[in-house]
C-alpha cells in the first residue's frame, strides 16, 4: 500500500482521515486476511453508514444502502441537476455520462467502448438475450439457479422465435470446478448459440468457474454471457480474465451507487451481432452505443458512480472481499453441522463470499425469515425454489460480528425448538 493510495479521495475523506495517520499507517500494511478479523478497523468503516435501529440489516444482496459520503454526493448532484435542469441535459451529460464509463472501464479492466452504463442487471442481460437474431431450432444453455427475469426473457425468445432453452441444476457442494464445467458442457449441442451464467448464485452465494466454462463453450463455439449481477465490486476480478463475451453487472448492488445503474459490458467483435432493443439508426453497427438509447433518465445516479468508486477503491476490493468471506464464514461456521441446520451454500471458501443461505428443517423458508425479523429483529429473505429453501443471509462491509452473533443464537434456538 503507497501512500497515494490511501490519500485519494473517499467522498472527502480519504481512510488516513478516518482513522488517523499513524492508525491508517499501521492498517495500511497489513494483509488483507489478517485485516478483515479487525473489528476496530471494520467498525471505523461502519461509521460511514447511518444503520436503523429497528433490525439487523442482514439482506444487502437486494441492493446496497449508500455509505454517508455517497449519499451526500448524490443529494449534491441532485440539487445540481434540478437547478441546470435542460441546460445540464444539453450540454454536460453527454461528457459526464462519458467519464463515469472510463471509469467502469477501468476498474472492469476492459476498454471503454466495450462497456456502458445501464439501468441495471435486468436490461443488461435482457438486451443481450432479446439482441440475438434467435432461429426456430436455436439453442441456449442457463441454469435452474439463474435469476428468473433472465430466464424469462429466454422463455420469451423461445415463445416468440421458437428457440429451445436446456436447463441445467447445479450441485451446492460440486466435487470439482469439473464438475460443474462437465454438466454446462453435456447440455451443448450442435445448435447452441448462446451459454448464459451466473458468476455468483444469488440465491446460494455459490460462485461458480467461470472461466473455465468459457474456456470449454469457446472451443465447442459457443458465447457465453456472465450475470455478474453480484460479483462486479464484491470479488476482485477483471472482466477480460473471465475470456466471457458479454457482462452484466448491477452497480446499486456491490457498489453502493444509487438505485438504478448497470454495467454491460460486450467484448468488441460480438457488438455487431446484437439488434439493439432501443430504437437508434444514427450509431454505427459496431458501436456499443447502439445499445443504449434508453431516453431520459436519472442522470444524477449516473453521476454519483464517480464518488461511489471513490469510497470503495479506498477500501480496496481485496481488503472487501476478504472482509465480506470472512463475514459469511464467521456465522456459517458457528451452525454448519448442527442438527436440523442446513446449509445452501458451498463449504469450500473459494466457492462462495458474503451471500449464504440456511434452512431450519421443518420450517417453510418463509415461516423462517418472518420469525428471524418478528422474534429476533434479523431483517433476511427467503428463498424458496430451484431446489433452494431457506433464508438468504447477505451481510456487508458494516456488518458486526456481534449482529452475527445474534443471527447464530437465533438459528440455533430455532434448530432445537
Ligand atoms: C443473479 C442476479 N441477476 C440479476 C439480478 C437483477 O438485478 P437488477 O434487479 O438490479 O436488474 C439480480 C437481482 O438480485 C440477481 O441476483
Amino acid at each position: 500500500m503507497n501512500k497515494r493510495d490511501f490519500v485519494r479521495t473517499l467522498g472527502g475523506a480519504s481512510l488516513a482521515m478516518v482513522f488517523g495517520d499513524d492508525l491508517w499507517a499501521s492498517y495500511a500494511g497489513r494483509p488483507a486476511a489478517t485485516l478483515a478479523q479487525d473489528e476496530a478497523f471494520w467498525a471505523g468503516i461502519r461509521r460511514h453508514y447511518r444503520l436503523t435501529t429497528d433490525y439487523i440489516n442482514l439482506e444487502n444482496g437486494y441492493f446496497l444502502m449508500q455509505s454517508e459520503p455517497v449519499l451526500e454526493a448524490f443529494i449534491g448532484h441532485v440539487r445540481e441537476i434540478n437547478l441546470s435542469a435542460s441546460y445540464y441535459m444539453r450540454t454536460r451529460q453527454y461528457d459526464d455520462k462519458l467519464a463515469a464509463r472510463k471509469q467502469l472501464a477501468a476498474m472492469a479492466g476492459c476498454s471503454h467502448e466495450e462497456l456502458i452504463i445501464t439501468r441495471n442487471t435486468t436490461e443488461s442481460l435482457d438486451t443481450v438475450i432479446a439482441g440475438f437474431d434467435w432461429k426456430p431450432g436455436d439453442e441456449a444453455v442457463m441454469a435452474a439457479q439463474d435469476y428468473g427475469a433472465m430466464l424469462d426473457q429466454f422463455k420469451l425468445q423461445a415463445r416468440r422465435h421458437g428457440m429451445v432453452n436446456r436447463v441445467v441444476s447445479l450441485p451446492v457442494d460440486p466435487r470439482s470446478d469439473d464438475e460443474i464445467v462437465q454438466l454446462y458442457s453435456s447440455a451443448i449441442t450442435p445448435k447452441t448459440r448462446l451459454l448464459m451464467v451466473c458468476h455468483m448464485v444469488n440465491i446460494t452465494g455459490q460462485i461458480l468457474p467461470v472461466r473455465k466454462i468459457c474456456d470449454m463453450a469457446h472451443a465447442r463455439g459457443v458465447p457465453v454471457m456472465v450475470d455478474g449481477a453480484h460479483a462486479f465490486a464484491q470479488l476482485d476480478f477483471r472482466i477480460p480474465d473471465l475470456d466471457c463475451d458479454y457482462y452484466g453487472a448491477s452497480l446499486h448492488k456491490w457498489l453502493g451507487v444509487p438505485l438504478g445503474a448497470g454495467i454491460l459490458y460486450v467484448r468488441k467483435d460480438r457488438i455487431p451481432g446484437l439488434w439493439p432493443i432501443y430504437g437508434d439508426a444514427s450509431v454505427p453497427d459496431d458501436d456499443i452505443r447502439k445499445l443504449n438509447h434508453t431516453g431520459t433518465h436519472p442522470v444524477h445516479t449516473d453521476l454519483t458512480i464517480q464518488d461511489a468508486i471513490a469510497f470503495h477503491q479506498n477500501i480496496g476490493i481485496e481488503r472487501k472481499e476478504a472482509r465480506l468471506r470472512h463475514l459469511q464464514h464467521y456465522w456459517t461456521s458457528r451452525v454448519r453441522g448442527e442438527a436440523n441446520v442446513i446449509l445452501n451454500t458451498p463449504a469450500d471458501p473459494a466457492r462462495s463470499c458474503a451471500i449464504a443461505n440456511v434452512g431450519i428443517a421443518g420450517m417453510k423458508p418463509g415461516d423462517l425469515s418472518k420469525t428471524l425479523l418478528e422474534k429476533y429483529r434479523i431483517w433476511t429473505v427467503a428463498i424458496d425454489g430451484a431446489g433452494v429453501h431457506g433464508a438468504r443471509i447477505t451481510p456487508h462491509l458494516f456488518t458486526s460480528t456481534t449482529e452475527l452473533d445474534a443471527l447464530v443464537a437465533a438459528l440455533k434456538e430455532l434448530a432445537r425448538a
